[in-house]
């Protein structure tokens, strides 16, 4: 088995890096985390890729002069360490058609909200205030319309009385960090992948872990 390149692109304190990265400290883990970059030089997700022995550098978005020069030094030091793909994880920078069409099928991010519902930012404050019930994540393909890409896995969890924003966060974050190793080794493995703008699914791919609610399969028939 290959192990696919895989760097993480963060902004903050980086949970979901993190679980990526403890996911692909298994051998059999069909990816390896390579880098960690992020776009603000405070991240605290930086350190704590060092910490578990991975390269981790800034590209910090204010030292250039525009959105492209960013993009072209990011996808700079993505060339060279050679990585097949890209997990967005807590980025908060929007990235231009041309790097999204550049990594298309490569690039994955993860929301905490149940797609479509809820793109965008306070995903939970707006879950609670619209009494929706389930809440939950999603990590999809991404594509240049904001958290609009074709959905590789979802996992759900309950609105319960008293729930607010911090507490259901704390609770969609856990599953967050179940679902995204998942997601990416369905990517790896081939379960799953984009072709004509969809998330094409394996025939016979019987989901990866018991938590997820796997999106309906549309190869074959
Ligand atoms: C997560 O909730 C993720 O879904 C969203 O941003 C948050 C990042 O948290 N895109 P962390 O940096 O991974 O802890």
């Amino acid at each position: 088995m290959t192990r696919r390149r895989v760097a993480v692109l963060i902004s903050g304190r980086g949970s979901n890096m993190a679980s990526l990265i403890e996911a692909a400290r298994d051998p059999a883990f069909p990816a390896e985390i390579v880098l960690v970059a992020s776009n603000r030089p405070g991240a605290g997700g930086l350190d704590r890729a060092r910490q578990a022995g991975i390269e981790a550098v800034a590209v910090d978005h204010q030292a250039f002069p525009d959105r492209a020069a960013f993009e072209l030094a990011l996808d700079g030091a993505l060339r060279a360490r050679s990585v097949d793909l890209l997990c967005l994880a807590g980025f908060m920078r929007v990235l231009t058609p041309g790097f999204v069409e550049a990594w298309a099928g490569k690039m994955l991010n993860i929301h905490p909200s149940l797609l479509p519902l809820f793109r965008g930012t306070r995903t939970h404050e707006r879950a609670l205030a619209e009494g929706v019930l389930v809440h939950g994540c999603t990590v999809h393909y991404v594509v240049p319309e904001l958290d609009a890409g074709p959905i590789i896995a979802q996992a759900a969890v309950p609105v319960v009385p008293g729930d607010t924003p911090d507490s259901l966060a704390a609770r969609v974050l856990a599953q967050e960090h179940a679902l995204y190793p998942a997601a990416l080794r369905m990517v790896c493995t081939g379960a799953v992948r984009l072709e004509d703008g969809r998330a094409l699914f394996r025939e016979g791919w019987d989901g990866d872990a018991a938590l997820l609610n796997p999106p309906r399969r549309m190869g074959g028939a």
